[in-house]
């Protein structure tokens, strides 16, 4: 095992400050320009420290990709015994200096988190590999990327999330969507007002592409339809598939995220009551 690197869930986000790497202009880059021809082969592995009665096994063994292409997958854990218990996850990348390549947007390992007695939930990730790994000489014949999940017994169970939030039934998680937002939207779009998007307070139950003063492609100009839950999550899968020529650069692949940044929307009205401006961390 040595030569690997062991993130801890905080010591990722240091890693991710201090370089970037990870960070929201990262995120949004990532699904814009940079989608390269050079693929690369991402392995998983999931282990479950002693103390921890959990089965944890990636659902996809391993996925090729294009550096810079958004890739979701999702890895199962059940907990086996009678209590619910939290837990944290720890990751390693081989090789090793391949770690600062491999960026995660979405991830069970940030948190602590709990899981009932007996329950089993499916958790999304959603990764890329930063195309500057073809640039760099030491990643010279690297094809295989292997990742590989820890999940330890937390010794600090408080502020722990529940992972049923990924079950098909768990109610949608509006703080959580605000959360999101600030770190997925927030570079372009604002709920009161127009910045490179258009604005989103009030976009529950309005025309698409009907801001005045916001230059929209003709793309959606041109669609004739009111934004409903359904039709934002589509067109948050994947704007581009949704309304061929929509000029929105960003994907949000896993369901879970997008009905929290729904619900999130939901709630905002136009900008014209300060509560919608007011509630922004
Ligand atoms: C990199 C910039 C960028 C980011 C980040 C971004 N958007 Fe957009 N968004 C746009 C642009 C540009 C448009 C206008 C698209 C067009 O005219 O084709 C748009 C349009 C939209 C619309 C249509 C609004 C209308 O008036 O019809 C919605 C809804 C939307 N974005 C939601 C989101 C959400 C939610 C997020 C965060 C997950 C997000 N966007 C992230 C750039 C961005």
């Amino acid at each position: 095992m040595s030569g690997m690197v062991a993130y801890s869930p905080t010591l990722y986000r240091m890693f991710c400050a201090a370089t970037g790497y990870g960070g929201t202009t990262q995120r949004v880059v990532a699904d814009s320009a940079v989608v390269s021809s050079q693929t690369v082969t991402v392995e998983f592995d999931a282990n479950v420290a002693p103390g921890l009665n959990w089965r944890f096994a990636p659902v996809d063994r391993a996925v090729t990709v294009h550096l810079g292409e958004q890739r979701l997958v999702y890895f199962n854990a059940k907990n086996l015994g009678e209590a619910s218990e939290v837990a944290h996850a720890t990751f390693n990348v081989t090789p090793q200096t391949s770690g600062i390549y491999f960026n995660k947007i979405q991830c069970f390992c940030f948190n602590e988190e709990r899981l009932d007695g007996h329950q089993s939930v499916e958790m999304p990730v959603v990764f890329y590999v930063d195309p500057a790994f073809a640039k760099d000489p030491e990643m010279r014949g690297v094809s295989l990327i292997t990742l590989s999940y820890t999940f330890f017994r937390s010794a600090n169970p408080k502020d722990a999330r529940d992972l049923s939030r990924f079950l098909a039934d768990a109610p949608p998680d509006a703080a959580h969507g605000q959360m999101l937002f600030a770190e997925r939207c927030s570079a372009c779009h604002a709920v009161d007002r127009n910045m490179l998007g258009p604005k989103l307070g009030g976009v529950v139950g309005r025309r698409v592409g009907m801001i005045a003063g916001y230059n929209y492609s003709a793309a959606l100009k041109n669609a004739d339809f009111i934004w409903s839950t359904a039709s934002l999550d589509r067109w948050l899968a994947d704007p581009r598939a949704f309304i061929p020529g929509a000029k929105m650069p960003v994907r949000v692949l896993d369901a879970p995220s997008r009905k929290d940044l729904i619900a999130y929307l939901q709630k905002q009205s136009d900008g014209s009551e300060p509560k919608a401006a007011a509630s922004r961390p």
